[in-house]
């Protein structure tokens, strides 16, 4: 039987979206065949820029993103225990996220980053990082402190989303 190539993402809603991931110890062939995976589900989505290890149900300091949308190859971003050093500026622009299938809402986001990650050699890379890369790093260390784009709009539109997705959810679309 031929291996699986494409993970099942998780939706909102599911409790493995909520839990702070645990840190990636170290950066072994289970590790990297799941940063294939990822991969090769995000680019399968054609939509999405970014997938976080938990939206695989893998609770895991671990994201991946490719701005390109599997284009080039060298825009291909691997995230293992990234963390926010430094930050400034702030800027409103809508988002998705492939656990809110259809969804986009204004997120205000820093405009720079200062980062500091490992690469797949468990090399620790820190780097300053600003615009749309920027904003998409930070959606995919939210994922990782179990955080979510519903979490970070005002209550007003956080009761809409919450309407329309039960409202998708009884459609048995969600
Ligand atoms: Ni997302």
């Amino acid at each position: 039987m031929e291996e699986k190539k494409i993970l099942d993402i998780y939706k909102y809603g599911d409790d493995v979206l909520k839990l702070k991931a645990a840190e990636v110890k170290n950066i072994d062939k289970k590790i990297a065949r799941l940063i294939d995976l990822m991969v090769g589900t995000m680019h399968s989505t054609r939509t999405g820029v970014g997938l976080a290890a938990p939206q695989v149900g893998e609770s895991l300091q671990l994201s991946v993103i490719d701005l390109s949308q599997g284009h080039d190859e060298k825009e291909l971003v691997v995230l293992i225990n990234p963390e926010i050093l430094e930050e400034e500026g702030g800027d409103m622009d809508d988002e998705g996220c492939l656990s809110f299938p259809g969804l986009t809402v204004p997120v205000r986001r820093s405009t720079h980053i200062f980062l500091k990650t490992m690469d797949i050699n468990g090399k620790e890379i820190k780097q300053e990082i600003e615009g749309y890369l920027a904003r998409v790093i930070q959606h995919e260390i939210d994922h990782l402190n179990g955080v979510l784009i519903i979490d970070r709009v005002s209550s007003l539109r956080r009761q809409i989303m919450k309407k329309e997705i039960k409202r998708l959810q009884k459609n048995g679309e969600w």
